[in-house]
Formats: structure tokens, C-alpha cells, sequence
């Protein structure tokens, strides 16, 4: 197989008529893969259709799973800090001093560390790079669909298996699902249900899949969990890809920083076109708020408080209502409306300016809300109490 079948037809037709020439196809298809990607398939849902987006109006935005406050403070005051210095490429080793902070909160090895502009580029490129038609995507539903978009566009065969009735992720199912797939995706905590893979299930996984199969274990959610991570997979094990994201509880999504754990031949392989240059560096600003965000340990607790606070108040109104949610671990939660479509709940909401989350299609009928601030979340059940009497 050449790379130039990573590109759907019509892709190469639109490259062709750039004037590449047929054989220039193999050469430029990863890159030309990702950033396609990038520009359609992985866009995020509000940049769609040209439709404009209704949360930076909303009052109260408590769809997206983002913060409800932007970076910690020792972050915010790096990030200003290093204005001034961005005339050059790197100050100082900003990178250099990233993964130095990575190495020691998640010990791990140095070559082990990729810096991303968020998470989205790496789950991407994770799929470009090792599923393709004839080696597959195993992922979960409902889950965070990037990936199995992705693998969709790549005309890489998909397997979504549903979720356990604990919402984890269904491991042997999974395994069962395609025995031999290029990529196993386990997202813990799970976007959108907030709910974990016990990390047994995912060591059970690794034992068992073939080798040459990869396991990416997506953790953006984590430190909202609290919970023992899977940093310690990657460096075990040569086909295990952990990701993090500094746009959850970090809030940092406009920021745009992420990283990788693996083996270093994966990262090599990820970035085969470009040496790292083109996705690796990252604005100076955006790395020294992540340096100095991942280490501050008492207020990384202190924000997960936070949340646990909100999130705890908004379900005992929820509860107290009779209203069905499902258990979750993370910044986000899925109420069952039973009756409405979770489309029309929403557009209830957004008539109070409130932008709650959407639905998946596998549950036509259930919501996913993010857990913002306490004033945001008894905003949010003010309008719950007028919307369902
Ligand atoms: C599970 C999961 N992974 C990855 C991402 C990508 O986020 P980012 O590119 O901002 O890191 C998201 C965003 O919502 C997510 O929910």
C-alpha cells in the first residue's frame, strides 16, 4: 500500500487540480492528511457550516466542556512574563523546560515527552498514522468522536462498541470488535459521559491485542478525576500512546498546549514530515503557562474541589427533581430527559442564555452538561426549575 491511499478520492482530485502530480500523492499525504483533518473533520463542532457559534453570547456556557476560568495563577503570570521575549524562536528552552516538568510530575523519560498544541492534533495524527484501510479504529459509544472521524475519512474501517452498563469502556468487546485494528481509542474519563476505564481493563487490553496494534489512552479529563493516571503504560510498553490536554482543568483551550507519552519511535513516526518543527513548537506564552500550571499541585486540587462543589449542588437539584443522570467522574454530566429530545432541551436553555452541551446520537434523549462554575450552575438549575415544571 502507498500513503497516496491515506487520501480519498476526492482529496487527490483536489490536489490534482493544484497541479500535483500523481506521484507527489505518497509523499505529501501525511501531511496534507493532517491538515485536512485539522481543517474539516476534527474542527470543532461550533465551526461548522458556516452556522455561528451561540455560546460566546450565552450567559452562562457550560457546553463545551471547557473551564468556566481561564489559567492558574502562577501559569497567567508566566505566560505575561514571556511576552516580551517572544521575538525569539525560544528565550530560553522553553520546550526543554516543559518536559522537564512533565518528566517529573508523570516520571516518565524525557524522550518519551511531545509537546502539542492541545490534544486534537496528536489523536489525529495517532490515527493517520497507524490505522489506514486495512488496519482499523476500535473505539467506544458515545465517545469523543475525533478519532473515529478521522478514521472514517482516512476510509480506515470503524468499530464503535458500546459502552458497558457502567459506562466503561468494554475492553474485551472492543478487542473482540476488530481483533487485529491499527488503533484501540480509550478515552478516561470519558467524553461524554465523565465515567472511567478501570486502568486493569486497559492493562488486560494491552496483554492481549496483537503487537503491532496501537492502545491511546486519551486522559484530557483527568485531573478533574483525581484519580492514578496511565503515564507508566507508556513507558512499559512500546505500542501504548497516553494523551493530555492543558484545556480542561488547566483552562487553557484558547492556549492550545497538550503532550504525548510514548516510545520514542512513535513520535518519531508521528511526526515523520516535519521533524517536529511544524506541530512541536508552540507559542513561548502557551508553554510557559503549561510549565508552570502542571507543577502547582495545591491548586490543581483546589480547582478539582471547585468543580466537585458545583457539580455536586447542581445534582442534588437534579436528583431532588427526579431527573435521571447518569454517574460521572469529570467536569461533565448527561441528563436523561426521557421524554425530549436533548436538541430541543438545548434550545430551551439557550432561550434562558444558557448553552448547555449536545447529544450523541446513540442517546437521542440525553444532554451532556459541563460543570461550570457554582454561580453557573445555580444559574443553570434556575432555569431547569422554568424550563421542566
Ligand atoms: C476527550 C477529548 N480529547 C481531546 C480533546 C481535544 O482537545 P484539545 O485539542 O483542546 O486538547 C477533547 C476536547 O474536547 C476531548 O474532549
Amino acid at each position: 500500500m502507498t500513503h497516496s491511499t491515506y487520501l480519498n478520492e476526492e482529496s487527490q482530485d483536489d490536489l490534482m487540480s493544484r497541479g500535483f502530480a500523481r506521484r507527489d500523492l505518497a509523499r505529501i499525504a501525511a501531511v496534507f492528511g493532517v491538515g485536512a483533518v485539522a481543517a474539516s473533520i476534527g474542527r470543532p463542532a461550533w465551526a461548522s457550516g458556516g452556522v455561528p457559534d451561540p455560546a460566546p453570547t450565552a450567559k452562562v456556557r457550560i457546553g463545551a466542556n471547557e473551564c468556566w476560568t481561564g489559567p492558574l495563577a502562577p501559569g497567567a503570570l508566566a505566560a505575561t512574563k514571556m511576552v516580551s521575549q517572544g521575538n525569539r524562536y525560544s528565550p530560553q528552552d522553553q520546550r526543554g523546560d516543559f518536559i522537564k516538568a512533565v518528566m517529573a510530575v508523570e516520571n516518565v523519560p524525557y524522550d518519551h515527552v511531545a509537546p502539542w498544541p492541545g490534544s486534537s492534533d496528536p489523536l489525529c495524527r495517532s490515527v493517520i498514522t497507524f490505522c489506514s484501510p486495512t488496519k482499523g479504529l476500535v473505539t467506544a459509544d458515545p465517545t469523543f468522536e475525533l478519532a473515529g472521524r478521522t478514521a472514517a475519512w482516512l476510509g480506515a474501517p470503524v468499530k464503535a462498541v458500546p459502552l458497558t452498563a457502567d459506562y466503561t469502556h468494554d475492553v474485551k468487546a472492543m478487542l473482540a470488535a476488530n481483533p487485529d485494528a491499527g488503533l484501540y481509542y480509550i478515552c478516561t474519563p470519558n467524553n461524554p459521559t465523565g465515567t472511567i476505564t478501570p486502568l486493569a481493563d486497559i492493562e488486560w487490553l494491552i496483554a492481549n491485542k496483537p503487537a503491532g496494534s496501537m492502545v491511546l489512552i486519551d486522559e484530557a479529563y483527568t485531573h478533574f478525576a483525581g484519580v492514578p493516571v496511565a503515564s507508566y503504560l507508556a513507558v512499559k510498553h512500546d505500542d501504548v500512546i497516553v494523551m493530555r490536554t492543558f484545556s480542561k482543568l488547566f483552562g487553557m483551550a484558547g492556549l492550545r498546549v497538550g503532550y504525548i507519552i510514548t516510545n520514542p519511535k512513535n513520535i518519531a513516526k508521528m511526526m515523520r514530515y516535519d521533524g517536529g518543527m511544524q506541530s512541536g513548537a508552540l507559542p513561548v506564552t502557551s508553554i510557559a503557562c503549561a510549565t508552570a500550571s502542571l507543577t502547582a499541585a495545591p491548586l490543581i486540587a483546589a480547582r478539582r474541589a471547585q468543580m466537585q462543589t458545583a457539580r455536586g449542588l447542581t445534582l442534588d437539584h437534579l436528583k431532588a427533581k427526579g431527573i435521571d443522570v447518569k454517574p460521572t467522574n469529570a467536569n461533565m454530566f448527561m441528563i436523561d430527559w426521557k421524554t425530549k429530545k436533548a436538541s430541543e432541551m438545548q434550545a430551551a436553555f439557550r432561550k434562558e442564555s444558557i448553552e448547555i452541551g449536545r447529544s450523541w446520537p446513540i442517546w437521542p434523549t440525553v444532554s451532556r452538561v459541563t460543570v461550570g462554575s457554582s454561580a453557573e450552575m445555580k444559574a443553570f438549575c434556575t432555569a431547569l426549575d422554568k424550563i421542566v415544571a
